[in-house]
């Protein structure tokens, strides 16, 4: 009997290892059967209710993690109305970030442990936008906190910049995806404008795109990131008319695997740091 539940509870582990699961998360059960966030809701500026927590976990049902859902234009384009909506209530950074912990409509914050809004100095001349927090960034609730973000450090070191003084940085999503994987264009529409309010509120003078995900889903376009970085854009300003020039380049993650791109990867460098010099100057 014994044996049999041993084997039984070893099946379970394997399925959620390969399900894409690769840690517990959370200290305490949460019960994932509870009835999903609704896609659409209204949005409030507060911050969600904790989930009740006398509730008796329900058993694990078998689901496929990384099945990635292809909606129909409509479906994602609700949520992401509601998150159109809620993020031009927000009139400042503060106020976005409440908006964003309150905001009910992207079933990655159900998983999440943190809601991830930004790292750095508010207001900096460099604004960098990276793709979704990782298992460390979820943990702190900071971008860029894990190895990747220890290279984009020092990538911006090598041009004279820190988040401790010249640079903010957030994400495309400020959820991660569970066992990091690729966010769906659903999930990416919904979260895009409270990217898009974010980089209004924050009004860099130049944007740094870090990886492929930032720099298409921002720019609209289809190319690979091999195809879009180091080619100066215009990012337009939703309600403006303005732009705002953006670089993207090669993400630290990517270069960590594929270290033979860091060359590449120090030309945009290079090429942001003499943008930077001459927006400065031109001031
Ligand atoms: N990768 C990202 O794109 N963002 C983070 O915050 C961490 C890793």
């Amino acid at each position: 009997m014994a044996a049999d539940i041993r084997s039984a509870a070893r099946a379970l582990l394997s399925w959620y290892v390969e399900a894409g699961v690769d840690e517990a998360i959370l200290a305490s059960p949460v019960n994932r059967l509870r009835p999903a966030a609704k896609p659409a809701q209204a949005p409030s500026p507060r911050p969600a209710a904790p989930p009740p927590a006398n509730r008796a976990p329900a058993a694990p049902v078998p689901r496929p993690a990384a099945a990635v859902p292809r909606a129909p234009q409509a479906e994602l384009d609700r949520p992401a109305e509601a998150a159109r909506v809620a993020a031009r209530t927000a009139g400042s950074l503060d106020e976005l970030k409440q908006v964003l912990e309150g905001f009910e409509g992207c079933g990655l914050k159900v998983t999440a442990t943190n809601t991830v809004f930004a790292d750095g100095v508010a207001g900096a001349d460099v604004m960098v936008i990276g793709e979704a927090p990782g298992a460390d960034e979820d943990r702190q609730g900071k971008p860029f906190v894990g190895v990747s973000g220890q290279l984009l450090d020092r990538m911006l070191a090598s041009i004279g910049l820190s988040r401790a003084e010249s640079v903010y940085i957030t994400n495309i999503l400020p959820w991660r995806p569970p066992g990091n994987r690729q966010p769906t264009p659903a999930e990416i529409a919904t979260c895009i404008p409270f990217v898009e309010r974010h980089i209004e509120l924050a009004a860099p003078k130049l944007l740094m795109f870090a990886g492929g995900t930032s720099a298409k889903s921002l720019m609209g376009r289809k190319e690979g990131i091999t195809r879009l970085r180091g080619t100066w854009m215009d990012w337009p300003l939703p309600n403006s008319g303005g732009t705002i020039p953006a670089l993207a380049t090669y993400h630290p993650a990517y270069l960590l695997r594929t270290p033979g791109q860091k060359a590449s990867a120090w030309k945009d460098l290079l090429a942001l740091r003499r943008r930077l010099d001459e927006v400065v100057k031109a001031v």
